[in-house]
C-alpha cells in the first residue's frame, strides 16, 4: 500500500467502444520539442503538445532554467529559445515527478551545462536504475553522481571537458540513446552510439528538423558536439502509446469501431499495431501523412476473434510501453501468448510483468511471469472489487490497461492508485466513457 491519496477507476462489464477519438499528443515528442526549442535560437511554436504531468515536469524544468515558455493552452507552446549556452541555473533541484525520459534525457543535457544541478524524483522514479546514464556520461568526462543505489538524486557538477565516445548500449534504450546525444551536443568531437535493436528515433528526427545534422548508419547513430539549433515550428502527433489502449480495447469488445485520429506510425512505435495485427486484429491505417517530421494516420480499428502468439524479440523495443495494454489482448485470444526478452518491463514505472500478472491472475487469468517476460493463457476475466480491487501501483499504464479489460469481464472492475493517468493521459476516464466505456472514477 502506498501512501498516495487514493485515485480509484470502478468499470462496468462488458460494452463496445465506437466513433471518433482524438487522443493526447505524443510523449517522447513533447518531452523533446521542450528540449530542444529551449536550447535553440528563436522562437518555436509547438502544438499537439501533451499536457500531462511527465512534460508538464519538463516544461517547468526549462522555465526553472531561464526559458521564456508561453503556455501550454489547447496544446499550444511558443518556446524563446535561448541557445545552446543560454541556459541558466535553477535556484533548486529539478523535479521530474514520475518520468524517466525527462530524468535520463536532461542528465545527459545537464551535463555539458556551465553550472550544477540536482534531479530528482517521486518515489517510483527514484527506485529507477540511472547507472545505465551515469556510466556513460561519466565515460564522456562528466561530473554526475547517483546514490549509492545508482539512483536519483542525480548530481550534476559542471565540467568543460565533455569529449564524444563510442558507445554500446547494453540495453535497447532510447532514453540512454537520447541522452547521449543530447551530451554529444556539448562534447569535443563525434558521439557515437550503437543501440543493440532499433528504438524509437525522435531525438534524430528533431535534431534534423532544428537543423543539427545526425547521421545513422544501419544501428550506429552519431553526432559531433558544437553545433547550433535553429527555431522551427513543430505539430506533435497524438500518441500511440495512448491509442494503445483503444486499440487493444475495440479489438476485444464484439461490436466495436473506432476512429483514431492522425496517430503518430513512426516505425520504431508500431510494435502494438504488429503484434495485434499478428494477433488477428482488424486495424487499418488510414490517410498517411507527415506531421512535423514524423509518420501520421488515422486509425480504424473493428473488433476481431485474436489469437496467442509467440511475440518475435525485435518488436520487443517497438511495442516497449505498450506491453500492458497487449497482455490484456492475450487475455481475451484464444490458446497462449509468451513473451521474452522483455526485462526491461521490470523496471518501468512499475515492474509491469509482475503487477500484470498479478492483476490478471486476480481476474481469474493463468498468467505466470518469467525472469524476462510473461506466458498469459487467454481466458475469462471475471470481477475484481472493494478489497479485491486491481492495485495499479501508481503505474499510468497498469490502470488503463485493466479499465480496458471490463470491456469483456463478467463483472465490475475495481482499480486502485490510478492517479498517475495524469503524466501520459489527461482525461482518459472521459474520453472512454465518451467512446463507450463504462467508466467512473473517484477520487479521495
Ligand atoms: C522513452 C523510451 C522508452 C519508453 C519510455 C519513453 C523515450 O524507455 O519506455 O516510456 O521517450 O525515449 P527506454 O528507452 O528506457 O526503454
Amino acid at each position: 500500500m502506498s501512501a498516495r491519496p487514493d485515485h480509484r477507476f470502478f468499470v462496468a462489464p462488458g460494452g463496445s467502444l465506437r466513433g471518433y477519438l482524438r487522443v493526447p499528443g505524443d510523449k517522447s515528442i513533447s518531452h523533446r520539442a521542450i528540449m530542444l526549442a529551449s536550447l535553440a535560437e528563436g522562437q518555436t511554436q509547438i502544438s499537439g503538445f501533451l499536457e500531462g504531468a511527465d512534460s508538464l515536469a519538463t516544461l517547468a524544468a526549462f522555465r526553472a532554467m531561464g526559458v521564456p515558455i508561453e503556455g501550454p493552452k489547447d496544446g499550444e507552446v511558443i518556446v524563446e529559445g535561448v541557445g545552446m549556452q543560454g541556459l541558466q541555473a535553477p535556484s533548486g533541484p529539478l523535479d521530474m515527478g514520475n518520468s524517466g525520459t525527462a530524468m535520463r534525457l536532461l542528465a545527459g543535457l545537464l551535463a555539458g551545462q556551465r553550472f550544477p544541478a540536482t534531479l530528482i524524483g517521486d518515489e517510483s522514479l527514484s527506485r529507477r536504475p540511472m547507472r545505465r546514464v551515469v556510466e556513460p556520461l561519466t565515460q564522456m568526462g562528466a561530473c554526475i553522481q547517483a546514490s549509492p543505489s545508482g539512483t536519483a538524486p542525480l548530481l550534476i557538477e559542471p565540467t568543460d571537458a565533455l569529449h564524444g565516445i563510442e558507445y554500446r548500449l547494453p540495453m535497447a534504450s532510447a532514453q540512454v540513446k537520447s541522452c547521449l546525444m543530447l551530451a554529444g551536443l556539448y562534447a569535443q568531437g563525434e558521439t557515437c552510439i550503437h543501440e543493440p535493436e532499433p528504438t524509437r528515433d525522435h531525438t534524430e528526427r528533431m535534431l534534423t528538423a532544428f537543423g543539427y545534422p545526425v547521421r545513422r548508419q544501419g544501428l550506429k547513430v552519431c553526432l559531433t558536439g558544437g553545433g547550433r539549433l535553429r527555431s522551427c515550428r513543430l505539430q506533435i502527433p497524438t500518441d500511440i502509446s495512448s491509442a494503445a489502449f483503444f486499440l487493444v480495447g475495440a479489438s476485444i469488445a464484439p461490436g466495436s469501431d473506432l476512429l483514431l485520429e492522425e496517430v503518430g506510425i513512426n516505425p520504431t512505435r508500431v510494435g502494438v499495431i504488429n503484434l495485434l495485427r499478428a494477433m488477428g486484429a482488424d486495424i487499418e491505417l488510414l490517410d498517411r501523412r507527415m506531421a512535423g517530421g514524423e509518420p501520421v494516420a488515422d486509425i480504424r480499428v473493428k473488433a476481431a476473434p485474436l489469437h496467442g502468439i509467440e511475440i518475435p524479440a525485435h518488436q520487443v523495443p517497438l511495442a516497449i510501453d505498450e506491453f500492458p495494454a497487449l497482455f490484456i489482448a492475450a487475455a481475451c485470444a484464444q490458446g497462449e501468448t509468451v513473451l521474452r526478452g522483455a526485462a526491461e518491463l521490470r523496471v518501468k514505472e512499475s515492474d509491469r510483468i509482475q503487477v500484470m500478472a498479478d492483476g490478471l491472475n486476480r481476474l481469474g487469468i493463468k498468467a505466470e511471469s518469467l525472469a524476462d517476460g510473461i506466458r498469459i493463457q487467454g481466458g475469462q476475466f471475471g470481477s475484481a472489487t472493494a478489497d479485491q480491487a486491481i492495485d495499479a501501483h501508481g503505474d499510468h499504464r497498469i490502470a488503463m490497461s485493466f479499465a480496458i479489460a471490463a470491456l469483456r469481464a463478467q463483472g465490475p472492475i475495481e482499480i486502485r492508485d490510478c492517479a498517475n493517468v495524469e503524466t501520459s493521459f489527461p482525461g482518459f476516464a472521459q474520453l472512454a466513457a465518451r467512446a463507450g466505456l463504462g467508466i467512473e472514477e473517484q477520487r479521495q
